[in-house]
């Protein structure tokens, strides 16, 4: 019989992927995820940490641009 290696979670998942999703924003994916289109083709990425629009109005995507932080209307932005 061979013994068994300790494994910590690291090993055998790898390094941790999160996904935070932002109030009124997008979604923020840390870790090394990988990002396919529709088709299952592998998306551009050159960070650690993306976000992916959820709003369906960033000039980007499926990246966000920070659109989202527009209102219409002139509200009552206080930026
Ligand atoms: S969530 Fe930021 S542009 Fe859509």
């Amino acid at each position: 019989m061979t013994a068994t290696p300790d494994l910590d979670r690291a090993d055998l998942l790898g390094p941790e992927v999160t996904i935070t999703v932002c109030p009124d924003g997008p979604l923020l994916v840390r870790g090394p995820a990988e990002l396919l289109d529709g088709d299952g083709v592998a998306l551009p990425r050159h960070r650690n940490t993306v976000a992916l629009c959820r709003c369906g109005r960033s000039g980007i995507a499926p990246y966000c641009d920070g659109t989202h932080k527009k209102r219409r209307g002139g509200g009552s932005s206080a930026a």
